[in-house]
């Protein structure tokens, strides 16, 4: 039912999403990496559900142009009080789908070792946590990916085993 009434992402839900992404991350300033570029340039494989001025979810995600077999997934996000309801899940497998047929054989993503929902979300859409140079509260990290003392944990997943619609 929710994969009906995902769309692409439209350069004018910038305007919608950006207002309540600190919001969403909990206080954490998210905002400045929702860059409007996104919502320029990388349409095809970013997904939005809502309605014109409202946003319940979203996906901003593209196909490696640096790795070919990589799809890449920068930002999800679920608004608070519709969360648990498969709304990532379904948002994620129809990113899966458009970056298959572009010749992605896995997807990669990174997040904040502090962000225990978001870790326990994609261990259970069935990515791995990367090895990186470092280990923070039993988490594989990579100590300084988003700068000095900013750790980032890594996903993948093998989209070779993933059925495809
Ligand atoms: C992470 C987030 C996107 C998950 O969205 P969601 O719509 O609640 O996730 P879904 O309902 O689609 O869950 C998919 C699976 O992950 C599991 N899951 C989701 N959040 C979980 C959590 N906090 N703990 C354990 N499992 C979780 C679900 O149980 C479900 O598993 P199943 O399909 O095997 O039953 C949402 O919590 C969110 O927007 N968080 C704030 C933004 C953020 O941190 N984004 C990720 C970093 S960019």
């Amino acid at each position: 039912v929710e994969t009906l009434r995902i769309r692409h992402l439209l350069a004018s839900d910038y305007d919608v999403i950006a207002p309540v992404v600190d919001a969403w991350w909990g206080g954490r300033p998210v905002r400045q990496l929702l860059q409007r570029l996104f919502f320029e340039h990388f349409t095809p494989t970013s997904f939005f559900v809502g309605s014109t001025d409202s946003v319940e979810a979203f996906l901003i995600g593209f196909r490696s142009q640096s790795i070919p077999h990589v799809g890449y997934i920068h930002f999800v996000g679920v608004r608070p009080d519709l969360r648990g309801r498969g709304l990532a899940r379904a948002l994620y497998q129809r990113f899966f789908d458009v970056v298959q047929p572009l010749g992605a054989t896995e997807v990669q993503c990174i997040t904040s070792p502090a962000n225990v929902n978001s870790i326990a979300f994609h261990r259970h859409m069935g990515f791995e946590l990367l090895p990186g140079d470092g280990e923070l509260d039993g988490f594989p990290v990579v100590l300084n990916h988003a700068g000095e003392g900013q750790p980032r944990v890594v996903f993948r997943k093998d989209l070779a085993l993933e059925k495809t619609l």
